[in-house]
Order: C-alpha cells, then structure tokens, then sequence
C-alpha cells in the first residue's frame, strides 16, 4: 500500500486512478441516458471538482455546456458548517437541464445551499453528481443522482480533494491513515 505525507497526515491508497475512470464512465452512461434528446449544463463546484469535470464532460456525449461556480466551507479537515457567497456562475440557468457536479458530498450542506440558490432560477431539471459521497456524514435528505462511490466518513485527498490546499494533484485517491 502506497502512503503519502502532507503536512502532518499521512494517507494511504483508497481508490485508484483506474477505478475512478471506470466509475466516471459509467455516470457518463447514465447521463446520456436520463438525458438523452436533450442538452445539459455540467456545473463544477471549485476548486475540488475540476478532476471530476474534465473526466465526466469527456464521458458524455448528449450536447452540453460546462460552467464553473465557487462555494467554501471547509477548512483544514472539519467542516465549519459556513457557507460563504456563491460566485462564477456567467449565465441564468431558467429552464435548463442542470447536474451539480462536486468531488464529494460529506455533511451536504454545502450541497443543500447550492442546489436552493440554483432551484430559485427555475431550471427545468436539477441533479446532484459526486465522486464521492460519505453517507454517514450526511446530515440531509435530498437525494443524490449520480454517486461514484460511497465511502466512509474519513478524511480523502487527491484527484481535485485537497487537505489545507495540497494532494489535489494526485491521480489516486488516498485516505487518512489510523496509524
Ligand atoms: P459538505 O458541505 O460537508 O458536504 O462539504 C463539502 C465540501 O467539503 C466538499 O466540496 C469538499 O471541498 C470538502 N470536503 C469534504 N470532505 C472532504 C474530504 O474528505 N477531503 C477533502 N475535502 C473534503
Ligand atoms: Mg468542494
């Protein structure tokens, strides 16, 4: 098993590169399907989301458009539970088919302020996609469409998810070592 250091954490392999893409093609499937005859509006939450944007767009092949948003609520490896001002977002989203798409879903406030600040400009349709999603930290109940993996609730970098900043880099994805 590969570690690796950040600062004072040390992480270990969860999911590699290989497992990432094939799960990530297997959104797009299901995208172009739900989709079909229809254009959509991929909508990446930075910074953590970018990874997962280049791949998804890439595994979708119904008509879309990628726009970029930025929320923050996260710092060091606790949720503050703040969410700060949503900002980026260049164009109305009324009556479009629209998917959030986020690294990972872990208390889903984050998720919930977005998907009602977006609800207010009436898209036609509104879905949730994520890599990653740690169930037993989610504090809502609004359903998530397109799930990579469910994973436990320990902290994760690599592949756009960041700990203060660093591992976004990374290909794999590690997990908070025990040891
Ligand atoms: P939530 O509002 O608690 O769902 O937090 C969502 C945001 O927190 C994500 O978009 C990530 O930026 C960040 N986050 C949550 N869990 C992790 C993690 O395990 N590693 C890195 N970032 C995380
Ligand atoms: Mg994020």
């Amino acid at each position: 098993m590969k570690k690796i250091q950040l600062k004072d954490k040390v992480f270990e392999t969860y999911l590699t590169a290989a497992q990432i893409q094939t799960r990530i093609q297997a959104l797009g499937t299901q995208i172009d399907t739900d989709f079909a005859g229809q254009e959509v509006v991929l909508l990446g939450v930075l910074n953590g989301s970018f990874m997962v944007m280049a791949d998804l767009v890439r595994a979708i092949h119904i008509p879309l458009t990628c726009e970029f948003l930025r929320i923050s609520s996260y710092q060091g490896t606790q949720s503050t539970g703040k969410i700060e001002t949503v900002f980026g977002i260049g164009q109305s989203m009324e009556g479009k088919n629209v998917i959030i798409v986020e690294d990972i879903v872990d208390t889903g406030t984050s998720m919930a302020f977005l998907t009602q600040f977006l609800a207010e400009q009436k898209p036609k349709r509104l879905a949730i996609a994520t890599l990653l999603f740690k169930k037993e930290a989610f504090l809502h109940n609004y359903a998530l469409d397109y799930v990579g993996f469910e994973i436990p609730n320990k902290f994760v970098v690599g592949f756009g998810l960041d700990y203060d900043g660093l591992g976004r880099n990374f290909p794999d994805i590690y997990q908070l070592s025990t040891l």
